[in-house]
Parts: structure tokens; sequence; C-alpha cells
């Protein structure tokens, strides 16, 4: 959930640290801190945004050519500048930057306490610094192997770097849990959360695995596991621009990602489909394909919007697979005692592919026995190593913490399982099989069309950026439709919105509409459509201002509601491809007018690394 970056080489470290904590900041942002060595460890550190760390560390001495950085997401204390990171160990040996959740660190500061150890600040991480610094004067090892024997002890979850000022040419590096890549430079290596601030310096990267620990030291990187046994480094080369983590002319991440769907939906395609010959082939699916075809039921794990994608494969899957489907919260599937029987199959949805709670819920999954397919977008995140097989959906880096191409992504790749597996099962005819193949392969354009909208989005936008409520109502496809639109609004403007099944409605919500209440139906011209027209005519009846997304040329609901917004035809399964999108441009509007920071919401972070 925080954001590490460590820096040695021939370089000034502060700079390459600065800029990788901006480019961090996603992962976390109530408070940011640096560590330099230069004769000694000097560290800077502030509550607030990576600018205000940097503007308070001006004019103090940033020399040196190894450095540690982090961007917090405040799990243990309150954000302030004590609790940011860096933290010394008692006698300021040892500096150490920490992400996760150390689950032990109660006792081992009870331990440490007894022992005469004070603390300053009220974080775990500061607990694990004195531990390891303990482990070391006990035992009379050196740093490394203190690391290595303090971690064995430690329970819960971790991604740290550690420096010190009497090994000052070393860096340590371990893991568990959570996400550390190693960028490996010309007589320079770089430590960070992900690959982002490593991009623009070096493509060659090795990503640490869970429970191994690497030292840089004299220009060469060595890793081993907790177990002491040497690993050789695998060097994989990146695929990644700088121009993809970069605003590119757009105000905010967001909006940049959300114009970037046209591409990014395309790019989840590329190499799979062809609907001229009618082929589609998702390569990673390929070895455990029987499995998925003769699955007798899918169970599909997600968090957040990923969720909501999987609420959209349900009803594809179900339609065109005829398999039964059900989706979880993998954050409750984890804590419960769930069913799995040897025909299930899982798949895991998730963007970074290193959301803790989707990650413990692939695990009970596979200790029952399950297969786990992967759709992540993160290429080498946790998830995807630990699943059986997969597909990257290819969205490139999603840095707005609210998650827009990502949705649409995973739709593509869903759309596409769903219709690799009914294609082969043979509950879809080929004419139905064909037409989908060719729909899919128009939706980029498509969604181009619903980007036009953006003005007339805007527009509305001024009308409703006050109020106090919405309320979201789809049915069928466009149900989870409904709750993703309504998670967009109240992440990024904090709008109190719910999303509910139109049909819901008279159960309770209908109790809330008057005059005050906007309600956005998504509304295209499916099977549900008559049904939905209702619903409309039910909230009119009762005062209450109606957004509506309609099919281009609609008159029935355009006379009916307040404003309508209209998107082009395509398949009822694919429709929500294209409904989101101006629900995604609305919230960030509103977002906009009422001056939140939209691509930085408060108490959120990008990846949920914690549980
Ligand atoms: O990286 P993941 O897809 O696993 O993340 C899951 C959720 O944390 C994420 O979708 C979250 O709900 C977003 N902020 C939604 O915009």
């Amino acid at each position: 959930m925080c954001g590490i970056i460590a820096y040695s080489g021939h370089r000034e470290a502060y700079p390459v640290i600065i800029k990788g904590l901006k480019r961090l900041e996603y992962r976390g942002y109530d408070s940011a801190g640096v560590a330099i060595f230069n004769q000694d460890l000097q560290v800077y550190k502030k509550k607030g945004r990576v600018s205000d760390l940097d503007a308070y560390a001006q004019g103090q001495d940033l020399h040196g050519t190894v450095g540690i950085g982090h961007t917090r997401w405040a799990t243990h204390g309150e954000p302030n500048d004590v609790n940011a990171h860096p933290h010394y160990s008692q006698s300021k040996n040892i500096v150490l930057i920490h992400n996760g959740i150390i689950e032990n660190y109660a006792s081992i500061k009870q331990d440490l306490l007894n022992k005469g150890y004070s603390f300053h600040s009220e974080t775990d991480s500061e607990v694990l610094v004195n531990f390891i610094e303990d482990v070391q004067q006990n035992v009379g090892c050196s740093l490394v192997e203190a690391v290595r024997l303090a971690l064995q002890k430690v329970v819960g979850a971790y991604a740290i770097v550690i420096i010190s000022k009497d090994n000052p040419g070393q860096m340590i590096a371990a893991r568990k849990g959570s996400p550390l890549v190693i960028g490996i430079g010309e007589r320079e290596f770089f430590v960070a959360s992900d690959a982002t601030p490593i991009i623009e310096y070096t493509n060659e990267v090795v990503y640490l695995d869970d429970q191994e620990l690497a030292v840089i030291e004299d220009g060469e990187l060595h890793i081993k596991s907790l177990d002491s046994i040497e690993k050789t480094p695998y060097i994989h080369k990146l695929d990644l621009e700088l121009d993809a983590i970069e605003k590119g002319g757009f105000e905010h991440f967001m909006l940049k990602e959300i114009f970037e769907q046209p591409k990014s939906v395309s790019d989840s395609m590329r190499g799979r489909i062809n609907s001229t010959e009618g082929t589609l082939l998702l390569g990673g699916l390929i070895e455990y394909i029987n499995r998925l075809v003769s699955a007798d039921r899918i169970i599909i794990l997600g968090c957040g919007t990923s969720w909501h994608a999987g609420l959209v494969a349900e009803y594809i899957f179900e339609e065109l697979a005829r398999v039964p489907v059900e989706v979880e919260y993998a954050s409750e599937f984890r804590y419960r005692n769930p069913i799995i029987r040897e025909n299930d199959v899982v798949i895991a949805i998730s963007q970074s592919g290193e959301t803790a709670d989707t990650l413990a819920a692939i695990e009970l999954a596979k200790s029952k026995g399950a297969i786990i397919f992967g759709v992540c977008n993160v290429v080498g995140a946790s998830i995807p190593r630990v699943t059986h097989a997969g597909a990257y959906i290819h969205a490139g880096p999603e840095i707005g913490v609210a998650s827009t191409k990502a949705f649409t992504g995973q739709l593509s790749i869903l759309m596409m399982m769903a219709l690799m597996i009914a294609h082969r099962k043979g509950t879809i005819t080929e004419s139905r099989y064909r037409k989908l193949l060719v729909e899919l392969e128009q939706i980029p354009a498509k969604i181009e069309q619903c980007l036009a909208l953006n003005a007339q989005t805007q527009y509305i936008a001024e009308v409703f950026k006050d109020v106090r409520n919405f309320l979201y109502l789809g049915r069928g496809y466009n149900f989870p439709v409904a709750l993703e639109g309504a998670l967009k609004l109240k992440e990024i403007s904090y709008i109190h919105a719910e999303g509910y099944p139109a049909a819901e409605m008279k159960h309770g919500p209908i109790a809330l509409i008057d005059e005050e209440m906007p309600v956005v139906f998504i509304a295209p011209h499916d099977s549900s459509y008559e049904k939905i027209v209702s619903n409309i005519q039910e909230v009119k009846a009762r005062k209450g201002r109606v957004i509506a997304i309609v099919n281009e040329g609609d008159t029935v609901i355009k006379n009916l509601v307040d404003f309508s917004i209209e998107i082009p035809y395509t398949s009822e399964e694919l429709t929500p491809l294209l409904s989101v999108i101006p629900l995604q441009l609305l919230a960030y509007h509103i977002a906009v007018m009422r001056g939140c920071d939209v691509d930085r919401p408060r108490n959120l972070a990008k990846s949920v690394t914690v549980e």
C-alpha cells in the first residue's frame, strides 16, 4: 500500500528518489520521507505529499549516491512526521522503509521494550528495524544475516529496504506478500514497489520473489532465500514506455486513462481475435482449456471495480457458456470455509495483481485444490505469479486511484474467455459467436464515440455537482455498471452514491426519491428496456431527477428524463464496455468541479496490500 524507491549507484540519489516517489505517490500519499547516506545517514520526512517533503528537504544536505525513499498509506499510527518512513534503529546505525504489515509487531515490541528499547513512532516498521538491530547485536552477525534471521520470525507482509552507517555501500531488500522490483542499470541499481520509477533509467529488472532477500554491494546483486539458498537473478526486459506513466497533456491521470480506453481495449484483443477468420485465442489459457470447458462451476474473486467486472462476467458466462458462476468478494471468501469441488475453477481478477485479500483468497482456493486463472494488468505482479494460468489485460499502467481502463480491459478479457469456452462447448451457435467477435472488434471505435460525449457529461456534472446523494440503477448486464458508476462517484467526489438493480428500487430505495435525488439509469435498448422505462416513470412520478444512458436515437426515454446521454448500439452482452464510459466521465467532472484530488482521493491508495 505504500511506495518504495531506493537507489545505489553513481548518480545523486535524492533527485532519483524524489522523482520516483512522485511516480509512486498513487500507492499512498499521507506522508513521505527519504534517507540519504553521505558520511552519515540523513533522514528527512514530512506529513503530506511528496511535494511537501521536497519543499522541506530543500536547503538541507542532500548529497549522496545511496538512498531510500517512501510514500506512506497509514496503517499503524496516524499520518504525521514521526510515523513517516524511513525509521531509524535505536543506535541510528540502520534505516528502514517498509510496505506491509508486521502482524506480530506487538509481541516483538514488548520484548524490545523489556530490553530497554524506546520507540518514537506508533509504527510496526520501527519495531522491525529495532528487531533487526537487536538480532544483530545478540547474534553478533552481519547485518544481512540479522535481516534474514529477523524476517524468519516475522509474521505478516513486507517489502523492505535497509541501508546502514556501518555498511555504507550496501543495500538490503526483502519481500513477502508486498512487491519489489530491482532495476539493473550501468553500475547502478534501483529498488522499487513497481517499475514506474525505474523505467526511465533501465528496462532490465528482476522481480524479487516472496521470502527472498537481495543484497546490492560492490556493484553486484545477490539474491538468496530466507533459508539461505542462493538464487540466480532472472532478468526481465520491461515492455513499458515512459509516455505510459506520464500525464501526456491531460490534467489528471484518470482523464488520460479514460481517454486511453479505445487503445487499451484494442490492446487487450490484439493478436487474440480475428473476426474475419472466426478465431479467438487467449494463449495463456490453452494449457488448462479443458478444465475451463468442463468446469461444473466458476468462482470469480475480486475486490472493488474488479469485483464489478466479475459480476458482468457472471451474466456473460452463464448466458454464453451455460456454466454456473458465483462471484465473491475476495475479502469475504477468504474468511469463510468455502466449498470448492473437484470440477470448479476459480478466476481471480485484479488490476494491480497485488490486492492482499485477493491473494489470500487465491491461496485458500489453491489449498483446496482449485485451478486458478488470473485476469491482471500489472505484468509480473504477485497474482499472476501464483495463479496456474491467466491472461493479462494489457491496459498499460493505471495510475489514477479510480480504476477505469482496467475495468474495460477486464470485461474484454472475460468476454473473450466466455466466448472461447462457449465455442468449444458448443453452447452458442457459430453465427452468434461470429457476430460477437465482430462486435467485440468494433468496441474500441464505439468507445471513441462515447468519449465524444465528454462535453455533454461535463455540462450535466455542472448541474449536479453540489448534490449530497446519487442513485445508480441498471438491470442485467448493466446492474454491475450501476455499482461501478456509484463507486467511481463516491471514491473521487465524496458524494454518497448507491448502485442497485433497477427492479430492487421498489423494495426500499424508492423511499429516497424526491426532487433532491438524482438517479442515473443505465437504460440501453436491450431485453429489459420496457421494464426500465417503467422504473424511470416511477422515479419521475416521485419528482426524482433522472439522467439516462440510452442508445442513439432513443426517443421514449429521452422524453421522460431530465438528461439523456446517447451511446452507440452493440450486442447486449457488450453494453457495459460502452455504458460505463459516460459514468466515468460524469464522476470525473463532478469531482474536479468540487475541487477534489481526483488522482489521489482521500484515504485511498491504488493497491490495497493490507487486509
Ligand atoms: O488492483 P485490484 O483490481 O485488485 O484492486 C481492487 C480494488 O481495490 C479497486 O478496484 C478499487 O476499488 C478502485 N479504487 C476502484 O476504482
